[in-house]
């Protein structure tokens, strides 16, 4: 029998500590989250997805009374992202939470099928995504989904 460690780097920041590009990402998270339409759970996330190109795209939870058919603020964003950007590779993704007036006070961590998407969408365009987890007053920085989904199931795994 053999035994393997696993372990994730992570770079845990206040928002004073992140550069300017990484706040313009996170600022657009933040607003998104205006566009939440969370009746059922009440809990609003945004997330905002910058491009190589330097366009910032953004999503919010989109919850229907089916639950299921509702969708996640990152992966709203990352579908839009890869639906009117084929081409253009993602290159950092940031994701908040809030409810009434606050951001959540524990960082937001996608949820399984949004860190698969995450995944797919670095397989997509052959290069990791800056993933921006934030809460009112830290933000962890991680650098790819790897850290987030390891043993990640992808392309690869079809030979593709
Ligand atoms: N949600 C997201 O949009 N992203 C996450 O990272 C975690 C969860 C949404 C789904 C649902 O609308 C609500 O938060 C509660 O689960």
């Amino acid at each position: 029998m053999k035994t393997i460690e696993i372990s994730a780097k992570i770079q845990i920041c206040s928002h004073i500590e992140l550069t300017n590009e990484q706040k313009s990402v996170v600022e657009a998270a933040k607003k998104a989250t205006s566009g939440s339409y969370s009746p059922y759970s009440n809990y609003k996330v945004g997330a905002a997805v910058l491009l190589d190109n330097g366009v910032i795209i953004t999503g919010s939870n989109q919850e229907n009374a089916a639950y299921p058919s509702g969708l996640c603020a990152e992966r709203t964003a990352l579908f839009y992202a890869g639906a009117n950007y084929p081409d253009v590779p993602v290159r950092k993704l940031a994701i908040i939470s809030r409810q009434g007036n606050e951001f959540g006070k524990e960082v937001c961590s996608p949820c399984g099928s949004c860190r698969q998407v995450i995944c797919e969408c670095e397989a997509r365009y052959g290069s990791p995504i800056e993933i921006l987890l934030c809460s009112d007053t830290e933000v962890y920085v991680i650098q790819g989904i790897e850290a987030l989904l390891p043993f990640g199931f992808g392309p690869k795994e079809l030979n593709k």
